[in-house]
């Protein structure tokens, strides 16, 4: 706790995925539901963006909400393009699959903002994926899927924020 109250508030998280209408709003939602429960929202702040620009302006998808719906989990927002200026005001920025860790770097031309961007797997304590599966080609179990390793991972990464471990 530490370490939140001496950085700069809020600490601000970038969830990053192909579309942003399946994985990364779920993992800015879950997470949001986890700094709610744990009474941080005035130090946390989450926001999510793809790095396609194929669903600018679309809600989550409907399967997608389903999913989180049935884990309590309600989903928000409209879906955006990664911009080279995220990297710069985000303190972490979260690839959902290695396609997308490669097509943020791609942004970060000189590579100043490398440190900041990770693999949202590598916070999963429960899970031994290394990459959030993209459901949108899929069934229902799919999505499913990608909730119960989302909130692995989002509760991971909630841990080492407050722990001041990133
Ligand atoms: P997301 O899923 O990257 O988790 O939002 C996808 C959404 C749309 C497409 C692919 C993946 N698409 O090809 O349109």
């Amino acid at each position: 706790m530490f370490f939140l109250d001496a950085m700069a508030v809020p600490y601000r998280l970038l969830f990053v995925c192909l579309g942003n209408i399946c994985r990364s709003p779920s993992a800015e939602n879950i997470m949001n539901h986890l700094i709610e429960q744990a009474g941080l929202g005035d130090k946390i702040q989450c926001d999510s963006a793809g790095t396609s620009g194929y669903h600018i302006g679309e809600k989550p998808d409907r399967r997608m909400t389903q999913a989180a719906n049935a884990q309590g989990i309600e989903m928000r927002g409209r879906s955006r393009q990664l911009e080279p200026s995220d990297l710069e005001e985000f303190d972490l920025v979260l690839a959902m699959d290695r396609s997308n860790y490669d097509g943020i770097l791609a942004l970060d031309r000189s590579g100043q903002y490398a440190d900041k961007i990770k693999m949202m797997c590598d916070f999963c304590s429960e899970h031994s994926d290394t990459e959030v599966p993209d459901p949108y080609y899929g069934g229902a179990d799919g999505f499913k899927y990608v909730i119960d390793l989302l909130m692995d991972a989002s509760q991971g990464l909630l841990d080492k924020v407050v722990a001041e471990e990133l």
